[in-house]
This record gives structure tokens, sequence and C-alpha cells, in this order.
């Protein structure tokens, strides 16, 4: 069997590393049959710390094929992918490709191999925020519907591709590689000196913080509504400094708006996987917009506050430690108050036991041979 394994953006990183953990330990498929495969990095993120520096820490190879699809409109990163992805696939005549989570290179994967009659794995699927604003929920409706095996993170992620028509058959309920990632990269790093490690100045200089992170159109794309958040985190900030690691898109949204943050609020540049992780760990509490840190901090029981209206990941909100705070002003600070009080306790949802990329590769490697359509 020959896959492709899509990565594009920084969150897919997280997402192929247990994967390929699991690739390599596996070597062949059930039956002996050779298991062949490839990764293709559609270079939708480039900079060294949004890109490489992920590779490095999570220990995944050298990419196969890098696609460069760099910056653009969405129809442009989009289109250029798709172009270039479609020689890849004839040349290598994949039997799958894998593509995971919501971003624009797993868009555009997933209809350049269909259309080539390659089967498609989807990882993370079914998600829903309902917002068809988010760029995130358009490709995450048109890759699962056209997606031939579905592999969810959480009960919600099930009932949103049954109401959708998606066949049973095809929807796999196994867990979150996501977290596959968090725990195998957290006991790593319990066994290391983190005294090394450049966040561990501040760290040890504030001792009791806030980690931030933002980067949603929806938030920092409209200077109100950035406004209103930087408001919100200055009055947060008087009382609990704020670690904030500052996204390219945030960096350049602040300059454009002129917006003054608080200097309680400590800008880092965008961080890698294991500085980010050694500081929020141990925050008093996770502010963020995005999907990703929703789970892991629900994965390691750190309260965190959503700074968004929706969230496509109910069960840290249900069963986690996530709050969801709207993106308003008042919201925010009502939130924050909350966590501050009450905190948040919660329990890790199902399946989310570091097994998921196992569960995963079980169920592919025992399809039948030749899968393409
Ligand atoms: C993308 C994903 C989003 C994901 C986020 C994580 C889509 C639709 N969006 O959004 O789901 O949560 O990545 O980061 O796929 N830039 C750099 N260096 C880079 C990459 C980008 O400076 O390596 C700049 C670009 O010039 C651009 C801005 O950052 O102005 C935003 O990048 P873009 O790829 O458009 O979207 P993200 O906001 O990163």
């Amino acid at each position: 069997m020959k896959i492709l394994l899509i990565a594009g953006a920084r969150p897919n990183f997280m997402k192929i590393a247990p994967i390929i953990r699991r690739l390599k330990a596996q070597g062949a498929g059930h039956d002996g049959k050779e298991l062949n495969w490839k990764i293709v990095h559609a270079g939708q993120h480039y900079d060294y710390e949004m890109s490489k520096i992920f590779l490095e820490e999570l220990e995944i190879p050298e990419s196969d094929y890098y696609l460069a699809a760099g910056s653009g409109s969405h129809a442009e990163q989009t289109a250029k992918v798709m172009v270039e992805f479609e020689k890849v696939c004839v040349e290598e005549k994949p039997d799958l490709v894998i593509v995971v989570g919501d971003v624009n290179s797993t868009l555009a994967c997933s209809i350049t191999a269909k259309k080539l009659n390659v089967k498609v794995a989807h990882i993370e699927a079914g998600l829903r925020s309902g917002d068809m604003t988010m760029p995130e929920e358009i490709n995450r409706i048109v890759t699962d519907s056209i997606a031939d095996y579905l592999f969810v993170t959480e009960k919600s992620g099930v009932d949103n591709l049954l109401k959708e028509g998606r066949p049973k058959e095809k929807i796999h309920f196994v867990g979150n590689v996501m977290i596959d990632n968090l725990f195998y990269q957290f006991e790593k790093l319990s066994k290391e000196n983190c005294t090394s490690l450049a966040a561990n100045e501040i760290k040890s200089k504030l001792k009791k913080y806030a980690f931030l992170t933002l980067h949603r159109p929806s938030n920092v794309d409209k200077e109100e509504t950035f406004l209103g958040i930087s408001e919100a985190l200055k009055e947060i900030s008087e009382e609990l400094p704020i670690i904030f690691s500052v996204h390219p898109r945030t960096k350049k949204m602040i300059e454009a708006f002129g917006i003054q943050l608080h200097h309680n609020i400590h800008l880092l540049e965008p961080l890698g996987f294991r500085e980010s992780l050694f500081l929020w760990k141990d925050a008093v509490m996770v502010m963020t917009d995005s999907g990703g840190l929703q789970e892991e901090t629900t994965a390691l029981g750190v309260p965190c506050l959503t700074i968004r209206e929706n969230t496509e990941r109910p069960v840290t909100v249900e069963i986690g430690t996530n709050i969801l705070a709207g993106n308003k002003k008042k919201d925010i600070l009502k939130g924050y108050r909350e966590i501050m009080r009450n905190g948040k306790k919660g329990k890790i949802p199902p399946l989310w036991d570091g097994k998921a990329a196992e569960r995963i590769m079980d169920t592919l490697i025992s399809l039948p041979l030749p899968i393409s359509a």
C-alpha cells in the first residue's frame, strides 16, 4: 500500500507526528504487505518558527515533496496546492492520501486526490463549529463530504457526520492524534532539564501567569473586535501577567491597528512546540482561539478560556477544562473571573489515551488491496 501523508500548516505537524511514529513501528501492513509512505509538505506555513522547528522537535523526517504553497488569498493558496499536488499524485500513484485537520492544504489535497480516484482518509473528521464564516468550517465540510475513511476524535464528530448522511461504515471513532503527540512530548519534556529552554527565564520570573495565543481572523482582522479583546487583556494582565506567543497574522494586525498592549503582557515570537508546552502546562490558565490548545489543555487538566463565539470541539467544554467565553470584552472578563474564582475541573474525553494513531493504522492496514477506486 502506498500512502501520501499531507502536512500543510503548523497545526498539522502535531497530528502527523504520531502517524509517522506508528508507520515506522509498523514496518509492513497485515499479511506482510509492503507499506510504503511519503510525506508531502504543502508549504502553507514556511517560516522556521511556523514549520521547521516543529518538524525537528516532533521528530518528523525530511519531506519527500515540498509544494511551496506560501501565503496568499484562500483561492490562491488552495489552487497552488492543488496544482502542485496533482503532479505528485500522477508521479507517485498512491493508494491512499491521508489528510489531517482543517487547513487549506487539507481541502486542496482531498479534492485533488479524489479527482484522480485516489482514496482519502481524513483524520479529525466530523468537527463542526456551525460557523460558515470560518474558512476551516468550509474545509472540514468539503473534506468530509468526499473522504472515504473518516477518523473522529470525539462523539460530536460521529453525530455530525451521520446527520450529514455519511455512511456509518466510513466513520471510525478512534480518539485524538493531537493528544497522542501531547502525551509523547510531555513525557519527553518531563525527563529533561528545562533550564536551557529560552522560555525558562520569563517562566521563573513570573511564576504565576496566563498563557495566550490569538490568531483567528474573526478576532484579529477586525479593528473593533481586536481592540475590545486587547482592553480585556489589559484588565486581566493588571491582576495576572500574560505571556503572549504572537502569530505572524496577529503581529501584522497589532502593527496595522497601532494596538498598544499593556506592559504586563509579555510578547514572544511564535514558539515551537516544546517551549510552548513548557509554558502553558504550568499556567494558571490558557487563553486562546486555537483549536488544538482547547483539546491539549483538557488533556492536561489546565483551565482554558476560549476567546471565540463557538467551538467545533464541544467535548472540551462539556467534560473538559474549557470555558467558551466569546470575543467581547465583558464576556472575556466574565470567563476569566469564573476561572479565577472556581477554576474549571474536567475529565479526559473517551479514547484520548495516546493510542489514536495505533487505531487508525490498524484500520487502514486491514483494508483489502488494491484500495484505489
Ligand atoms: C492557518 C490555518 C488555520 C490555522 C493556522 C495556524 C487555513 C485556512 N488557516 O491560518 O486553520 O489555525 O494556520 O497557524 O488554512 N505567515 C508568515 N509565516 C508563515 C506563515 C504565514 O509570516 O510561515 C503570515 C502570512 O503572510 C499571513 C499570515 O501569517 O499574512 C497568516 O497566514 P495564513 O497561512 O494565511 O493563515 P493562518 O492565519 O496562519
